[in-house]
């Protein structure tokens, strides 16, 4: 069964709440990246262009209710006003940005609001009620709308009352970028071409252990790299002098191994240096010889070699998290490597989980050779361990 989509909707004249996710990097008030408002267009410009009142929903960064100094700090931080000039940028209708997340300025500005015109509602997390799905707050923002589509794929992990709660009161869909992240995330883990091999970096092993246990279960190969090697190194019995290490999930880790035996493949070799700033000295070691003092930072030369021939025939190939501190250029040859090897894949479905690994793949060029790369981090991580998604489940079946 698939879900509603944004074209089974009419949404002409319609008021048309969207949850985008806007959460991009902002540095000193001006946006690093706006690939996640590009992302979202599709959805808005097909709104607009059919006539509906688009009102455009999204969370920035956090907010901490905790503390009143924190929250007044997190709120100047996290202001949408950045966004809202950067989509004025980027679509041809007119963008409207309250300043508010609910009250006469918002409400009157909705009900003003002609065909085609696009509303940008102030962060939703400016509101304490949102992370906690607050029925009030749902059911308030509800009443701004007629319809919802969720285009928040990064969000969708998250039942808050602007992914689940309004769309409890009223009809809704998904819109374009989470049907397409859907589409492709579910042919890689549900109904994968084989070989299907996964490829798992990034910092933690701690922050993978569900991904490692579902793609266990489905994935043929699972090439390890990254700083969560060395908690695996280290149960294998290595020394890992100072490289990462996550001490209290070795005993996992050799779990593991144990269930993975044959399914599981580890760098071989390591690039170590003597300090993460300004080394002194960088070299490459056997895994299984990394010196004290010394800490692992990329994947060696033999490991490239090695995770590309296993990589050899894949179908499919799912990649979540770096091979090494790729923001260092010295530190990001595995990382290329990993991303070349999957561009150069014939016929292959290739899939980047968000977060780093998207980063690095866009960073070193590779974007547009890769089948997908999610905007989603945490929501493709757990689209990735075989969780459902508050977001997406509280969407409709088509009939
Ligand atoms: C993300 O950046 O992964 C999403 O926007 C979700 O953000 P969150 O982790 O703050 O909910």
């Amino acid at each position: 069964m698939s879900k509603v989509t944004v074209k089974d909707l009419n949404v002409k004249d319609k008021h048309v709440i969207v949850r985008v996710d806007f959460n991009v990097p902002l540095q000193e008030g001006k946006i690093t990246d706006d690939n996640r408002i590009r992302a979202a267009l599709p959805t808005i410009n097909y709104l607009t262009e059919n006539g509906a009142k688009v009102l455009l929903l999204s969370h920035l960064g956090k907010v901490d209710h905790k503390d009143p100094v924190k929250e007044e700090a997190d709120k100047k931080k996290n202001n949408m006003a950045p966004v809202a000039a950067r989509l004025q940028e980027l679509v041809s209708a007119h963008v409207t940005f309250i300043s508010e997340t609910r009250g006469a300025a918002l409400e009157e500005a909705v009900k003003n609001e002609k065909a085609g015109e696009i509303i940008l509602m102030q962060n939703t997390r400016y509101e304490k009620g949102e992370s906690k799905n607050d029925p009030e707050l749902g059911e308030y923002w509800a009443k701004l709308g007629d319809l919802f589509v969720e285009d928040a794929f990064g969000s969708v992990h998250r039942a808050h009352a602007s992914t689940v709660g309004i769309p409890t009161h009223l009809p809704a869909a998904l819109g374009f970028l989470v049907e397409k992240e859907v589409t492709n995330l579910g042919k890689a883990i549900n109904d994968p071409k084989r070989p299907f091999v996964a490829i798992l970096g990034g910092a933690k092993v701690s922050d993978k252990i569900a991904v490692i246990d579902n793609l266990l279960k489905i994935a043929d190969k699972i090439l390890i790299g990254g700083g969560m090697a060395y908690t695996f190194m280290k149960a294998k019995g290595y020394n890992v002098g100072t490289s990462l290490l996550e001490a209290d999930k070795v005993d996992m880790a050799k779990e593991f191994l144990a269930k993975g035996e044959g399914k599981l493949f580890f760098p071989v070799d390591t690039v170590v240096a003597n300090a993460f700033d300004n080394p002194t000295d960088v070299k490459t070691v056997p895994s299984n010889e990394i010196p004290d003092g010394y800490m692992g930072l990329d994947i060696g030369p033999e490991t490239i070699k090695s995770f590309k021939k296993e990589l050899e025939g894949a179908k499919t190939v799912v990649w979540n998290g770096p091979m090494g501190v790729f923001e260092n250029p010295r530190f990001a040859v595995g990382t290329k490597a990993i991303c070349e090897a999957l561009a150069e894949l014939p016929d292959a479905m290739t899939v980047i989980g968000g977060g780093d690994s998207a980063a690095a793949a866009k960073q070193l060029g590779y974007s547009d050779k890769i089948t997908h790369i999610s905007t989603g981090g945490g929501a493709s991580l757990e689209f990735m361990e075989g969780k459902e998604l508050p977001g997406i489940a509280i969407i409709p079946e088509a009939k």
